[in-house]
């Protein structure tokens, strides 16, 4: 359903929000459910629409999901899966490309005609296919079809070029049952990489992770065993809370937050001139009441370095510090989609290549802008909270993929928002 978000901006926000569980780690999380036939019990998963098209797709592949009433317990069980993934319900989600290692192990095969996601950038899956050549696959390629196929995968060396988050999931994901041993180096280390590595070791998968040197050694294993596992909480759904917080000057409690994954984010917050306090119970208090923003530096990067999933919100943040903010995006080659957005509304934003120039403060103007990603349509919704005037974001649907509960939570802490749906939104 084509939805939108009208905001009337300038409402201070105040009050507690809690952060669901991360849907970058609740997806590859899923994927490794189909590894086992025992039952897989997940908790704390996000009720967003990207799990739900998952959860379709498995669905459609012959394993049976179910979820609690309030969709954060999932239980599924997967007796003999479909190696074929439905293309139309793929088209909506990257995330869909994991279930290729996971059915490659599986099944010995993985038949998949094409993936959908945010158009961020190229995003192509060449360390992915790579990956699976190196343990042994076939790749034929029809149209856009893709057959992946092994009868036994081998346990190999894997060097990734970059430290690829879903070619790494699916590398593990791939490895974990392939005989023999699997090394991959240059791996990502994002929290939602180590939340996936933690379930598979307790299906049974058996591994040394060494984080310095960015490297697991994985014994592959047929006999995975029925779990239950917690999802992390989500770290760039609180990064976007403590982003709402300071760009309208106000103070806000956001829990659960674990400080180690968010620390180069709590460390630009706080270059911004922000109080950011952390309690025990992981409870972080973001306050910037009274404050006149500063501007800051952020270079985007693999984990630890500040995630590229926050660049956007971040960017509009940036329109009302008082002075010149540089902003380097180093991850995706065309992640600024929501910049002539933010340009309509009178930011003060330059490109040139991959860096952002943001001159402020300006005073934004109320406008009808449209989302094209997740994280940059959320950054129209967050310089709509600080715009004169009426703000209405096109494409909420599309926002509302990776944000649990984004409109309940945000007029709790007190934001003038409505939903528009369908034809309404026109008038
Ligand atoms: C995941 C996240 C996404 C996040 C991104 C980077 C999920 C579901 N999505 O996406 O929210 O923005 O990590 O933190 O977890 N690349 C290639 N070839 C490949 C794979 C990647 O060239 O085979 C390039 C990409 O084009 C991109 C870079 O590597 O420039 C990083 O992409 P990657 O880490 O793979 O992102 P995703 O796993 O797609």
């Amino acid at each position: 359903m084509v939805k939108s978000l009208r905001i009337r901006g300038k409402e201070p926000l105040d009050g507690n929000v809690m952060i669901s569980g991360s849907k970058n780690a609740a997806i590859p999380c899923i994927a490794a459910g189909i590894l086992t036939d025992e039952p897989i019990i997940l908790h704390n998963v996000p009720a967003i629409e990207d799990i739900h098209t998952l959860c379709e797709i498995l669905a459609a592949m012959s394993v049976k999901v179910s979820y609690d009433d309030e969709r954060t317990t999932l239980r599924m069980q997967c007796i003999n899966p479909s190696s074929d993934i439905p293309p139309l319900l793929s088209t909506k989600m990257r995330g869909a490309t994991l279930l290729m290692g996971t059915l490659l192990a599986r099944c010995g095969e993985v038949i998949f005609e094409s993936y959908g996601g945010c158009p961020i950038g190229e995003r192509p899956i060449d360390y992915h296919l790579d990956a699976f050549r190196k343990l042994g696959a076939k790749i034929d390629t029809k149209g856009n079809q893709i057959r992946v196929s092994a009868k036994k995968l081998k346990g190999t060396l894997i060097e990734l070029p970059f430290p690829s988050v879903g070619a790494t999931e699916n590398s593990i994901l791939a490895a974990c049952c392939a005989k023999g041993m699997t090394t991959i180096v240059n791996m990502a280390v994002e929290p939602e990489v180590m939340n996936l590595i933690e379930m598979l070791g307790k299906m049974g998968m058996q591994y040394t992770f060494d984080v310095a040197k960015s490297r697991i050694d994985i014994e592959g294993k047929t006999n995975l065993q029925g779990i239950r596992h917690s999802i992390i909480p989500d770290r760039l759904e609180a990064g976007t809370y403590s982003v709402a917080a300071a760009i309208t000057k106000s103070s806000i409690t956001i829990h659960p937050v674990v400080e180690a994954h968010i620390s180069q984010v709590i460390q630009a917050l706080r270059d911004a001139r922000g109080t950011i306090e952390l309690e025990s119970g992981m409870t972080m208090r973001a306050d910037f009441s009274d404050i006149c923003l500063s501007p800051f530096k952020i270079e985007t990067g693999p984990f630890p370095a500040f995630p590229t999933d926050l660049q956007p919100q971040f960017t509009s943040l940036s329109t009302q510090a008082e002075g010149r903010t540089s902003i380097i995006e180093t991850v995706f080659e065309n992640r600024f989609g929501h910049v002539p957005e933010l340009q309509k509304m009178g930011a003060k934003i330059q490109i040139s290549q991959r860096e952002l120039t943001i001159d402020g403060p300006v005073s934004l103007k109320g406008a009808h802008v449209t989302a094209t990603d997740i994280r940059g349509g959320m950054a129209l919704i967050l310089a709509a909270l600080c715009a004169e005037g009426s703000t209405t974001v096109n494409g909420f649907e599309i926002i509302e993929r990776g944000y649990d509960s984004l409109e309940s939570k945000l007029s709790n802490l007190g934001a003038n928002i409505e939903v528009i749906e369908d034809e309404e939104q026109h008038k």
